[in-house]
């Protein structure tokens, strides 16, 4: 696949960008060759452009401007009144809509994500964005309020925590960098945001904006080699939150390397093995489209994905057939054709990874129903049965176009499959009865964060809260909650004497404080 002018991206001007400090640097060291999972004529990954390879020294300067933004809670940013906050974030929507075309593109060439779901995840994020300022503006009316309580008088309004790194993912490189990073940012935090190994160069067409929108260190992003960027940051002690989308081996290592652990607050997504459980009176019309896109939108890359299927043994036939030949209809190919649902995958070595997982369960008595197959960075899709728990699949998260199908005799079996999980985010039902539904609800509603009747997983709408149990998250994520994650409550209080209202009083009308005040934004 050779990439069309349709799709393509001049990146000269993106090339070793990153930003610390207000400024948009270049880079002059080592770099990393930034590959597209779209193959040459030589059938090689093509290169897009270079990213930075940034040395130790360069990011604990970035988290050195971020620390002088914040200035111990006394920067500009984290006592700018929450207007001028949310003005500054508007100027910088501007600027991100102005290269909206520049990121579609990138996300189609860096992660292979078709021109649709591209198109999306930008306008998605923009919407997050115009979402967050409407819930500050919301939070920022109720905290106005004085409250009289047992002969106190008391204000309470969220504050910012301090300095923030904020990683993201590659499946989801701009939405779930920007959900973490724009409320930690408009609560008054100041960031650090170290880019994901795959979708970095699409964040460099927003470094200006950012840089113009912003005061000096307010936002530094960083990229390069996680052990040489991330580790010295986090060691230094001067992160106040950790927020990060990934594995939960690699936030476990980040969270160890902070020397004071009580002082790091962590706002973690992590992995998940969520499963649907397609019952004996399940309409399958329902059923099988909404398991077919639940478990391979994006070629299975969602942590939200359905990746374990159960099916009762007497529809199990049925299913397998159905699903199967639903399946092999999906139209494989280049990001950019349009109607295409399974895309060339970023990851390298994802292919011979998925290989391992049919191997493995072939080998114990799974059947390969369905595609299964590599050609170049496209994997076709494949459909296991028979999947058993002696099988690596049944227990692990495959995080790609792999759908394995198990079947089930009694309902207790997916009561103690979500009790053996690691993973508790979300589950999907299949099913008409009631009572059956009712029983599965209950069951699992303290083992899950979410459960979806007749519908796939999902993370939105973005105002439903987004979370886990266990190993699948820590924290909670959705516009309103992202809010409070990255804050804590002050409160001002004092005895209401008549002394003491006539102070409040003299600095409410005289707006002598920012926080103690009833000012608040429409
Ligand atoms: O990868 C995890 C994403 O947050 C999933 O979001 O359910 O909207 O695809 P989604």
């Amino acid at each position: 696949m050779l990439i069309p002018d349709i799709a393509s991206v001049d990146t000269k001007p993106y090339d070793m960008r990153y930003l610390i400090d207000g400024e948009v640097r270049t880079w002059s060291g080592a770099h990393i060759d930034v590959l597209s999972p779209i193959e040459d004529e030589h059938g090689k990954r093509t290169v897009l452009g270079r990213a930075p390879k940034l040395s130790k020294e360069e990011a604990l300067s970035a988290l050195a401007a971020a620390k002088r933004a914040w200035s111990n809670g006394r920067g500009e940013w984290p006592t700018m009144r929450v207007q001028d906050r949310i003005r500054c974030v508007e100027r910088f929507t501007k600027g991100m809509l102005a290269v909206r075309e520049d990121i579609v593109r990138l996300l189609m060439l860096e992660i292979g994500k078709s021109r649709k779901d591209s198109e999306s995840e930008v306008d998605r994020t923009m919407v997050y964005i115009k979402d967050t300022i409407e819930a500050l503006k919301e939070l920022d009316r109720a905290s106005g309020r004085f409250v009289m309580q047992d002969g106190f008088i008391g204000q309470t309004r969220r504050s910012p925590l301090g300095v923030a790194l904020c990683m993201g993912p590659f499946n989801y490189p701009l939405n779930e960098t920007f959900t973490t990073l724009i409320p930690a940012l408009i609560m008054g935090n100041a960031i650090v945001s170290k880019l994901p190994k795959y979708g970095t160069l699409l964040h460099a067409p927003m470094f200006q904006a950012m840089a113009e929108s912003f005061p000096k260190g307010v936002i530094n992003i960083v990229q390069g080699d996680g052990a040489t960027v991330v580790g010295p940051m986090m060691e230094s002690g001067d992160v106040d939150v950790l927020a990060f989308i990934g594995s939960s081996r690699v936030a476990n290592i980040l969270k160890k390397q902070h020397p004071r652990p009580n002082r790091l607050r962590c706002i973690l997504g992590l992995e998940a093995k969520n499963p649907a459980f397609v019952l004996e009176d399940a309409d399958l019309d329902v059923a099988i489209p909404e398991c077919v896109s639940g478990a391979l939108s994006f070629n299975g890359q969602r942590c939200t994905g359905l990746k374990l299927i159960f099916v009762h043994e007497t529809r199990a036939r049925e299913f397998a057939e159905r699903f199967a030949a639903a399946v092999s209809k999906l139209k494989a190919g280049a990001p950019w054709e349009p109607g295409v649902q399974i895309t060339p995958l970023p990851e390298e070595g994802k292919s011979p990874w998925l290989q391992g997982y049919i191997d493995d369960a072939v080998q114990k008595g799974a059947k390969l129903i369905a595609g299964g197959k590599a050609q170049g960075t496209l994997f076709i899709p494949g459909v296991l049965t028979g999947v058993t728990s002696a099988m690596r699949i049944f227990h692990e998260e495959q995080f790609g176009p792999l759908v394995p199908i198990a079947s089930y005799t009694d309902e207790r079996e997916l009561d103690a499959f979500m009790q053996a999980s690691p993973y508790g985010q979300q589950v999907a039902i299949f099913g008409k009865s009631p009572a059956a539904i009712a029983r599965l609800v209950d069951a699992l509603a303290n083992q899950v964060s979410r459960i979806n009747l007749n519908t796939q997983c999902r993370r939105g709408p973005d105002t439903f809260p987004f979370t886990g149990r266990k190993d699948s998250a820590e924290a909670t994520l959705s516009v309103h909650d992202a809010l409070r994650a990255f804050s804590i409550r002050t409160v001002v209080a004092t005895s209401a004497s008549d002394a003491n209202k006539a102070i409040v009083s003299d600095i409410v009308t005289t707006r002598r404080s920012a926080f103690l005040s009833t000012d608040y934004v429409f």
